[in-house]
């Protein structure tokens, strides 16, 4: 059986005292409760080492995301996977749609971004999923084959046993209209069915597939309830504790 993950990436919001008022509010809606569903929140850079303190001996975990390839030097702006590693990050999204669309991030650079988060021991959310554009003119299959082909060029089954997939279309983020759950199970099938053709049953059945794109406590029992998707990763919804926490029930 595969577990459950939820994760909100907070995207651009919250400030730090904002962050610290978010966490303080998960960390009440969820006191008490024993969920089987895994907890990751994804705050902005500037609140992770304030996060990692504060969700220190609770059953949340803390992401980063984004991060660069290289390990230290003169790279202005960027943060390395030691650095994210040092104020508590367990995982990092790589690979975001809004990564690749407005910054330029190609298969090749999330490919050793990766590459760089495992070295570290930080475990990779990994975004994959097409435009509406490549939807409608078929080539959803294609798209997802790509990047899961150049992003995980190189890697081991063993390294790619510990990274978290997410499938994300990117016409359903945060458009509203996510993907029915008949097409978003149909494209996490997919997906599962390549993890077997490429590398083994034992990666396609084991490996935690998420989806992404304007996931709501509304939507999230039916999306979940499909046989191939594990969990939600979870943009706007995840902004107020008592939304993020009903999708994190709905995942239960
Ligand atoms: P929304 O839930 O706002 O559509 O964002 C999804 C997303 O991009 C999560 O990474």
């Amino acid at each position: 059986m595969r577990k459950k993950i939820v994760a909100g990436n907070w995207k651009m919001n919250k400030d730090l005292p904002s962050s610290i008022s978010l966490i303080s509010d998960i960390k009440n809606e969820i006191a008490g409760k024993n969920y089987n569903t895994k907890i990751i929140i994804c705050p902005p850079a500037t609140s992770l080492e304030t996060a990692g303190v504060l969700l220190k001996g609770t059953n949340i975990s803390l992401g980063a995301q984004n991060m660069y390839f290289e390990e230290s030097g003169a790279y202005t702006g960027e943060i390395s996977a030691k650095m994210l590693k040092s104020v508590g990050c367990q995982y990092v999204i790589l690979g975001h749609s809004e990564r690749r669309t407005i910054f330029n991030e190609t298969d090749e650079i999330i490919n050793l971004k990766i590459k760089a988060a495992l070295k570290n021991n930080l475990k990779p959310i990994f975004c994959i999923g097409e435009t509406l554009e490549e939807r409608e003119n078929e080539k959803t299959f294609q798209v997802i084959e790509r990047q899961i082909t150049y992003g995980l060029k190189g890697f081991t089954e063993l390294e790619i046993e510990t990274l978290v997939i997410a499938y994300e279309p990117v016409w359903a983020i945060g458009t509203g209209r996510n993907a029915t759950p008949s097409q978003a199970q149909e494209v996490h099938k997919f997906i599962r069915n390549l993890l077997q053709i490429k590398y083994s049953s034992n990666l396609s059945d084991n490996l935690i597939i998420q989806y992404g794109g304007s996931v709501k406590p509304e939507n999230a029992r039916e999306l979940m309830a499909q046989n191939d998707i594990d969990g939600a990763l979870v943009g706007g919804a995840c902004l107020q504790s008592d939304s993020f926490i009903k999708i994190v029930e709905a995942a239960e």
